[in-house]
């Protein structure tokens, strides 16, 4: 079955009808919201609202452990999450959409894995390519049918906000070669690859960066705000278009715990 994990803007999911809600539990305690079971037009989905349903869990207090294994546990086995995004490269203006293929992982003082002392032999798992290949190209099937021009590829900075970064923090991701800058995508992914569900983002850009382009002399949220509506709208159709392709099969080559 297909997960998504709506991130900011994203709180409720245009489109579902929603069948019931579930508060799961966990051994990593409390998801960031009970998951909505429902369809999109007629296809089974499950919604999980990364930030909670009033957007109160910043990034860097959202339990990542607990919303995947809620979602493993309820028999998902393809996850999309909707990411907003600051656009450092340029093809990623305000409104620009990505799938992205690479991550560097800026963040810290989260738990990144489901991995704790047992006093079994420890594992590691390839991060090589750190989203799920099948997924990725279902998410840009899904953006080419629905007419969705998008950059199909490219690296994700991960950073522990909240706050938004400095224009020489951004000049230093852009010289680390990133493409864009967000705050949710890890643990999310690696988690997801430990535990195997087939993972995948669709980042859209809601703001230049900082320092860059109109975000020279700082962000506009009325920008962002503005922006984010608009993509929200445009998602929806991508989103219907992923929900309508078959998720009975289990994904394949996922590395499992
Ligand atoms: N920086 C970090 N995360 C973000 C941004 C940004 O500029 N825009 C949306 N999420």
């Amino acid at each position: 079955m297909l997960g998504i994990i709506g991130g900011s803007g994203l709180t409720k999911l245009p489109g579902l009808s929603i069948s019931h809600r579930q508060v799961i539990r966990t051994p990593f305690g409390e998801p960031s919201s009970p998951l909505s079971f429902g369809d999109l037009n007629g296809h089974p989905v499950v919604f999980m609202a990364r930030h909670g349903y009033g957007h109160t869990i910043p990034p860097h207090l959202v339990n990542y452990r607990a919303n995947l294994w809620a979602l493993h546990e309820q028999k998902v086995s393809h996850v999309v999450s909707v990411a907003t995004v600051g656009g450092i490269h340029p093809d990623l203006k305000p409104g620009d959409i990505c799938v992205p293929d690479q991550i560097i992982d800026y963040t810290h003082g989260r738990e990144t894995t489901f991995v704790e002392y047992n006093g079994k032999p420890v594992t590691h798992l390839d991060f090589t390519w750190p989203y799920c290949e099948e997924m990725r190209q279902r998410c840009m099937d899904a953006l080419r049918r629905a007419n969705e021009p998008f950059m199909a590829g490219g690296v994700y900075a991960a950073v522990q906000g909240p706050r938004l970064e400095t224009k020489a923090e951004i000049e230093r991701l852009a010289g680390d070669g990133a493409d864009m800058v967000g705050m949710t995508g890890m643990p999310e992914a690696y988690l997801a690859r430990e535990i195997g569900l087939c993972y995948a983002a669709i980042a859209a850009s809601v703001n230049w960066a900082a320092g860059r382009s109109d975000s020279a002399a700082g962000i506009s949220f009325e920008t962002i705000e503005r922006t984010l509506e608009s993509v929200v709208e445009r998602l929806r159709g991508v989103l219907i278009n992923l929900a309508c392709m078959d998720f009975n099969a289990p994904p394949a080559n996922q590395d499992r715990l």
